[in-house]
């Protein structure tokens, strides 16, 4: 049974800040007492690096940490050796472009991508795509920034090697047909790399399902600490990749004659010591999101978005730009008021939303405008959340945003 009266006991930030409406979720999430807890374990009882020290607490340390891959796994519907430890979604996506560009993209060929990506999922393929003299092409997308199969289809061929494409836009909320997509995709041999940032958090994400090539996201929209993430990959792709980083605890051997033996496996890509705590912290988050589950999950947050958007299309002073959004995400501007005016009062009154164009820069080409407020809830928000914020958005006025600056 989902309680949402419950979940908010366990989130410090809510119980420390009753005031605060926090709708800031897709920047970064507010993190459990099971996730401060694992992390605080490792700094209190814990502390010692991985895969190094013969002695209990190093042993401790080592399984716990180790431990995470198979929850990840678990949780994606994956294997152990799919899943590669990162320092974030940006730190993937980046890593995966360059160990794939001198195999995978040579002159003339096409990397296919959208223009709602987050600047994390396309900036690499720009760079590599001038490197390279390949093209970027972008699918057309609907008035509200979605990707339809008609749409895909139309912009395929057997130029396009790379499928770059968001599972859930940042600004615009909506899923794209991502196992629908990687089949078209893999009829021409392209891969498909997703982008799962935004969806991780809030959807079951099934990546045997998808059949996705790449996914990668971040533990800290979901509940974990900054600093890690994950890179899931097919194992064979995985297999085939050249590391990015050499160093300690991805070599097996090596010699004065340069000679290098790499381990097998998903470790070859994670040399140096690792962001531990972080780790055992998504660990933590994992858990706690797998309690939930995230049908519920889902389920609740609809509730939540059908709520908002249809209190916030009863305002004569709000324009919403996705209200199809098939998450809570939604973007939306007040009629004649600069989007970070409006932000800044609705901080000034404890209601914490973004404004700008949200690292998706390309997005105002869709929705014709430059910047816009964007509330982004979790399932621990409540419709009496969604009220206050509608209330302080009825009276917001330039007159009031202006007087904050005087
Ligand atoms: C869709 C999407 N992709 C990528 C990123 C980058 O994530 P991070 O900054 O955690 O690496 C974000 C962050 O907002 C995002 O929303």
């Amino acid at each position: 049974m989902f309680d949402v009266k419950k979940i908010r006991k366990d989130f410090p930030m809510i119980q420390n800040h009753p005031e605060l409406v926090y709708f800031d979720s897709g920047a970064t999430s507010f993190k459990p007492n099971s996730v401060i807890e694992a992390i605080n374990h490792f700094y209190c009882f814990s502390t010692a690096n991985v895969h190094r020290g013969d002695y209990p607490i190093a042993f401790e340390n080592s399984r716990a940490y180790d431990a995470v891959r198979g929850k990840v796994a678990r949780f994606l519907n994956a294997s152990e050796d799919e899943i590669v430890y990162t320092k974030g979604d940006t730190d993937g996506l980046n890593m995966l472009a360059l160990m794939l560009k001198d195999e995978y993209i040579r002159e003339g060929d096409v990397i296919l991508t959208t223009e709602s990506e987050h600047a994390s999922s396309v900036l690499p393929w720009f760079e590599i795509a001038k490197e390279k003299h390949a093209e970027i092409r972008y699918i057309p997308l609907g008035s509200e920034g979605e990707v339809t199969m008609e749409a895909f289809a139309s912009v395929m061929d057997e130029t396009v090697k790379i499928v770059a494409c968001t599972q859930v836009s940042n600004v615009l909320g909506h899923i794209n047909p991502i196992k629908e997509m990687t089949a078209l995709a893999h009829q021409y041999n392209a891969l498909m790399i997703v982008d799962g940032a935004q969806s991780v958090p809030h959807i079951k994400v099934d990546v045997k399902d998808l059949d996705c090539d790449f996914l990668a996201f971040s533990a800290h929209k979901m509940l974990g600490p900054s600093g890690a993430g994950i890179l899931y990959g097919k194992k064979e792709l995985l297999d085939s990749l050249k590391p990015l980083y050499y160093g300690g605890d991805s070599n097996a051997r090596f010699n004065k004659n340069c000679e290098l033996v790499l381990k097998k496996g998903v470790q070859r890509f994670e040399s140096g010591t690792p962001a531990i705590e972080q780790i055992i912290g998504l660990g933590a988050a994992v858990d706690y999101l797998s309690e939930i589950g995230m049908d519920n999950i889902h389920a609740y947050e609809c509730e939540l978005k059908d709520y908002l958007v249809q209190e916030l299309l009863k305002l004569d002073n709000v324009i919403v730009y996705n209200p199809h959004t098939d998450t809570v995400i939604v973007s939306f501007s007040l009629k004649g008021i600069f989007s970070q005016d409006v932000a800044s009062y609705l901080g000034s009154q404890n209601i914490a939303v973004r404004s700008g164009n949200h690292c998706a820069k390309m997005v105002k080409d869709i929705i014709g405008i430059d910047e816009t407020l964007r509330a982004s809830l979790y399932f621990y928000n409540t419709k009496e959340e969604i009220d206050k914020l509608v209330g302080v958005l009825k009276e917001t006025t330039l007159e009031k945003c202006i007087d904050l600056f005087i």
